[in-house]
């Protein structure tokens, strides 16, 4: 009895699609390359959350673009993103898989 109600509550923990937590790694890459001042993870700020974004479908390397080559008609009503040329290419990959990592509407087999 005792076991089942643990294992219900470790369950919950997984249940919440909306919280979303952010790995130290990339974390600290949005910080460094000043993403976080125009984007949260989960809520609409400057730019769109990145689990809007997500949803877009995009892979990787096409986040990567356009973190270097912003396309604002994808996003009407915001304003346009400045392009960042200046982020390292393998910073923008690790961000960009992150963000295509979010979207949850689409199971992903190959996770990790
Ligand atoms: C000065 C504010 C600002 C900064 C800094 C910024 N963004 Fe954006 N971003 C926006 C806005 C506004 C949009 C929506 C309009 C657009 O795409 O031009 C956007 C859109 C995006 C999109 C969606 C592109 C698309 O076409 O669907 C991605 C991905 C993105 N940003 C990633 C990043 C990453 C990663 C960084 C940091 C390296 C970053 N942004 C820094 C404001 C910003």
């Amino acid at each position: 009895m005792l076991l089942t109600i643990g294992g219900m509550m470790a369950g919950t923990a997984v249940v919440n699609a909306q919280a979303i937590k952010v790995p130290d790694e990339i974390n600290a890459l949005l910080a460094k390359n000043t993403c976080l001042a125009c984007h949260k993870p989960d809520v609409k700020l400057i730019g769109p959350a990145y689990i809007e974004v997500a949803k877009r479908n995009y892979t990787p390397e096409r986040i990567v673009e356009l973190i270097y080559k912003p396309n604002p008609a994808n996003w009407p009503g915001y304003i346009p993103m400045a392009a960042l040329p200046n982020v390292p290419q393998d910073e923008a990959l690790k961000i960009g898989k992150w963000i295509a990592s979010l979207n949850k509407t689409k199971p992903k087999p190959k996770k990790k």
